[in-house]
């Protein structure tokens, strides 16, 4: 909950600022006040009236408002919030943030302030992928700046992949975390781990796709467990039944290459542990359209690898986190093909389980698992999957300590 707590939204210039309404809505539901600031293009997409009626305040607008300026200043009016967001963040804000402008009222409170500041960067996939936002997204995040997002999916330009604002929900999460951060307790307070989570869906056509039967309740346990010990974590999830634990940032992916993604977006981090089971294959014939069984016999399917994110993160470099931990679900000789598996990912960790038919392991509520690390293959007893995740998470703390 957030009773008490003052917001002060920015909201940029690009279609998502419609989520931006019901953000207010819903911060205001849990006891937030919430200062609305429009930048010019943002009033292009929504009306300063709808945002200050959803907020019960003034908008703010125009850095030379005098009467606002007499009323509070633009330093006051960034320093009486507890935290800024920025939502959406177009690639424009975020250059300015990036090179220090400060030449409208929303860049003004954003170098003004002293409190801290969340991003939901919103922009088109190409504008997101482009190196300038990259090398501004780098830049932000060393200075602290936090994120939320963004989410990769469909845009409203018709494009596909990573550039969609994260949904309200999620922005919240975010909040709630970035107002519970500054007072994180516990060993791994000021760590940053991402954890992946859940199946991907590798489509065939607009209806159908390629999944498994991972459930993501060991990944979203793993996460609540290294969030209780103080950890800031980045869950990026597949579609899994679980829903994804409180006060963790969350990025929804569909595919194994957006999850690819969304982790390199995360990045950097102290830690990042791979639960997720991520497919092998994409199709790449897919149809554009949903396949019709009258079209010649049925249809022959093209298959491509997936990226294996595990071991691209392991690859030494400036990013390699100081521990990368890798799940290994196998039906045979569990510790010596894991064993192997570390070797081959170059991972630090393999945790090991055994989902052979029978042991329920896989979607179930149990999980007995083998650690492998330098040191050998340790082998633990069968226990509900939050114990398995708050033991893992404290090993996780002794090895970052
Ligand atoms: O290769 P295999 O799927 O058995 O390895 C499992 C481990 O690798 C898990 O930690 C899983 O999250 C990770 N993985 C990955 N990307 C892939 C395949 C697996 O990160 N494409």
């Amino acid at each position: 909950m957030l009773g008490g707590r003052r917001i002060l939204l920015i909201i940029g210039g690009g279609i998502a600022a419609y989520k931006a309404l019901e953000l207010i809505r819903r911060l205001r539901e849990r006891g937030a006040a919430v200062v609305p600031v429009l930048t010019r293009a943002g009033a292009e997409f929504v009306t300063p009236l709808s945002v200050s009626a959803l907020a019960g305040e003034k908008v703010y607008q125009q850095l030379f408002d005098l009467t606002a300026e007499a009323e509070m200043g633009h330093i006051q009016l960034s320093r009486a919030a507890d935290l800024v967001v920025v939502a959406p963040a177009t690639a424009d804000l975020m250059a300015k943030m990036a090179g220090g402008h400060a030449d409208d009222l929303a860049s003004t409170l954003l170098m003004a302030t002293d409190k801290r500041v969340l991003i939901a960067p919103a922009m088109n996939v190409r504008m997101w992928e482009h190196p300038a936002t990259q090398r501004n997204s780098a830049t932000l995040r060393s200075d602290g700046v936090l994120f939320v997002g963004p989410n990769a999916g469909d845009m409203a330009c018709g494009e596909h992949g990573p550039g969609r604002m994260a949904e309200p929900a999620e922005i919240i999460t975010a909040v709630e975390a970035a107002l519970g951060s500054g007072a994180a307790q516990g060993p791994l307070a000021g760590r940053h781990v991402i954890v992946t989570s859940g199946p991907t869906h590798e489509p065939i056509d607009p209806v159908r796709y390629i999944a498994n039967r991972s459930s993501g309740r060991q990944g979203a346990a793993i996460a609540a467990s290294l969030r209780d010990l103080g950890a800031r974590v980045t869950f990026v999830t597949g579609p899994a039944e679980m829903p994804p634990p409180e006060g963790v940032a969350v990025a929804h992916v569909q595919t194994a290459r957006e999850m690819l993604a969304a982790v390199e977006t995360a990045l950097p981090a102290d830690a990042v542990i791979c639960a997720a089971a991520v497919a092998d294959w994409h199709v790449t014939n897919g149809a554009a359209q949903k396949m019709k069984k009258d079209r010649g016999g049925p249809p022959v399917l093209k298959f491509a690898e997936n990226p294996d994110i595990l071991a691209q993160i392991s690859q030494p470099g400036p990013q390699r986190p100081a521990l990368v931990v890798g799940f290994a679900a196998e039906t045979e000789n569990v510790a010596e093909n894991a064993t192997t598996k570390r070797a081959r990912k170059g991972c630090d960790w393999i945790v090991a389980n055994d989902v052979s038919a029978g042991t329920g392991i896989m979607g179930g509520a149990e999980n007995a698992v083998t650690l492998i690390t330098d040191a050998g293959a340790e082998a633990w007893p069968r226990m509900v999957k939050p114990e398995v995740a708050r033991r893992l998470a404290e090993r996780i703390a002794q090895a970052l300590a």
